[in-house]
């Protein structure tokens, strides 16, 4: 696990990682195959969320000053929540569509987001793991941080064996997101469609990102705690290939001897900070 603290706006250092991935992965296509396959997209797992959206505002600044483009990317939302209709205002859909995918240049046939209003989520959890395969994995997956833990709706107590299927969520999420409906909880879906802990820990790398001193006790335990399916985040610590990017507030419940140790690290990602505004 790499943890990157920044007084740094993390949405802009998240951009930067994403477009250094996909330059590398375009590079490295390019040297291995003669310049021959040169459409493979670079499949991203996308969030939602109040974090996410700084990220996505940095993408789109990328892009329109060309230095990114999503025309061989493809993509797969990590969660939507049931019987929400798609173009409800506070849907995935909408959502990924207003703060992403209409400011750029990715193919619709490209975005893939579970869909929550069908009669069988078993098997629409089914078709979108095996869309997952079809598209060659998942290259580089980006997810938030609940309070409880969670990551994508991978509620407290949630299968660390698990593929996407439906969940109910937690209470703790449903007031959590309250915010989105009018604070009124009993407007707050119960259930989602969400990627399983499974399908994240299969992507090639994972970056999480997390904000604010609320995700304090979860971070602490997704870096110093135990793997355990109370918390599902530190399934995570499973991962290979493992990037965390969080701000100061976020890591209130660190010890000083956890947080001294990433600090003094110096690699690409210090390069990557002092370019940040
Ligand atoms: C929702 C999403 C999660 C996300 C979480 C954190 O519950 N399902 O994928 O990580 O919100 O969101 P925020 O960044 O708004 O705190």
């Amino acid at each position: 696990m790499r943890l990157i603290i920044s007084e740094k706006n993390i949405g802009y250092l998240a951009s930067l990682f994403i477009k250094d991935r996909m330059k590398s992965a375009a590079d490295s296509l390019d040297k291995g195959s003669g310049g021959g396959a040169k459409n493979k997209n670079f499949v991203l797992g996308l969030p939602t969320g109040g974090t996410a959206i700084d990220m996505y505002k940095n993408l789109i600044a990328l892009y329109e000053k060309k230095e990114i483009s999503f025309k061989n990317a493809a993509t797969f939302n990590l969660d939507e929540y049931i019987g929400l209709p798609e173009n409800h205002k506070e849907s995935y859909h909408s959502f990924m569509r207003e703060n992403f995918f209409k400011h750029v240049d990715i193919e619709a046939d490209n975005i893939n987001i579970p869909n929550g209003n069908v009669a069988d989520p078993i098997k629409e959890g089914q078709l979108y793991e095996e869309k997952i395969k079809k598209a060659g994995g998942i290259d580089l997956l980006v997810c938030g941080l609940g309070e409880n833990g969670h990551i994508a709706f991978n509620e407290p107590y949630s299968s660390l064996d698990s593929y996407t299927r439906d969940k109910q969520l937690d209470i703790s999420t449903i007031i959590a997101n309250s915010r989105f409906f009018d604070n009124d909880i009993k407007k707050v879906p119960k259930t989602a469609l969400t990627m399983g802990i499974k399908t994240m820990l299969e992507a090639r790398e994972v970056l999480l990102l997390v904000s604010g001193e609320k995700k304090s006790f979860a971070l602490k335990q997704l870096v110093e705690g135990s793997v355990s399916q109370k918390w599902p985040a530190t399934a995570l610590q499973l991962h290979r290939k493992l990037v965390v990017i969080t701000d100061e507030a976020a890591c209130n419940e660190l010890t000083v001897g956890t947080y001294r140790y990433f600090k003094r690290l110096k690699d690409e990602f210090s390069e990557l900070e002092n370019t940040a505004p």
